[in-house]
């Protein structure tokens, strides 16, 4: 699954699922682009790039910010002319439910990020990526397929509505030769996850899954670079589990 040439913006690179993907992606010969709002992450993450592949470009930015995320597809194309593919990656877990009086907190601190970003990077991108007949490969989650815990309605809805936004992108880019895909992961070893862990283990006495274990953050990087790539050109408008079983529970 070669990358060389390409250019692949991804968005929430300085941890996790995002930094992981930005390594793989710069061992495949691509030229990477990694957005996140901390810098001496961000750094790290460069380091850690430049070790296997092409020195990736850093774009300190916040995608939930409109100015930044113009910023971000700008400086992309100043840098490099071109861009092959956007992985929608950044995302956070806001807790919060309707009688716990956070519900209204909780959506006004995830739909900005997980979704209205993921909408407004797909339009600043999409032009470009018709020029290179590229794609876009969002990472949704599991929870917008089924809602697990009570305290995550929202981060659920934003997952959901990535998964239908993905489907209608899918629809109105395919005649122009640009995919759009999703992946879903269920429980995956990050940051996150050791927030949601912490929380959910109030309300299930922590995450099971049926093969009984979680997903590292490589597995869910081998997916989006599949998704990514030639090898997936008939695919578009998918939504991709990876979630050790829950969803056949
Ligand atoms: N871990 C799981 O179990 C799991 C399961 C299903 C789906 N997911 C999804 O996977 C994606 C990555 O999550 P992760 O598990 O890798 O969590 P993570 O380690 O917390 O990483 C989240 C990334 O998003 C970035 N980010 C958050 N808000 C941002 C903003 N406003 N602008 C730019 N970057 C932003 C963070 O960077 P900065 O803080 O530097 O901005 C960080 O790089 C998310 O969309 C998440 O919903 C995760």
């Amino acid at each position: 699954m070669s990358f060389a040439s390409k250019v692949v913006l991804v968005t929430g690179a300085s941890s996790g699922i995002g930094a992981i993907t930005a390594e793989s992606f710069c061992k495949e010969g691509a030229n990477v682009v990694i957005v996140g709002r901390n810098e001496d992450k961000l750094k790290d993450v460069a380091k850690k790039c430049a070790g296997v592949g092409n020195a990736p470009f850093l774009v300190k930015a916040d995608v939930s910010n409109d100015n930044d995320a113009r910023r971000i597809i700008s400086e992309t194309l100043k840098k490099f002319g071109k861009l092959d593919v956007l992985v929608n990656n950044a995302g956070v877990a806001e807790y919060g439910s309707i009688l716990d009086g956070k519900l209204l907190e909780s959506f006004d601190k995830i739909i900005p990020i997980n979704l209205r970003a993921v909408v407004h990077m797909t339009m600043l991108a999409a032009p470009h990526l018709v020029k290179t007949k590229g794609n876009i490969v969002n990472v949704s989650s599991i929870a917008g397929q089924k809602h697990i815990f009570v305290a995550s309605n929202v981060y659920s809805v934003s997952k959901a509505a990535v998964d239908h936004f993905t489907r209608g992108s899918a629809l109105e880019l395919a005649s122009k030769g640009v995919r759009v895909n999703a992946i879903s992961p269920g429980p995956v070893e990050t940051d996150m996850m050791t927030s949601f862990a912490t929380e959910s283990e109030k309300e299930t006495q922590g995450i099971r899954t049926p093969l009984g274990r979680m997903s590292k953050a490589e597995e869910i990087a081998d997916l989006i670079l599949y998704v990514a790539s030639d090898k997936a050109k008939g695919i578009t408008g998918s939504v991709f589990v990876a979630d050790n079983g829950i969803m056949v529970q």
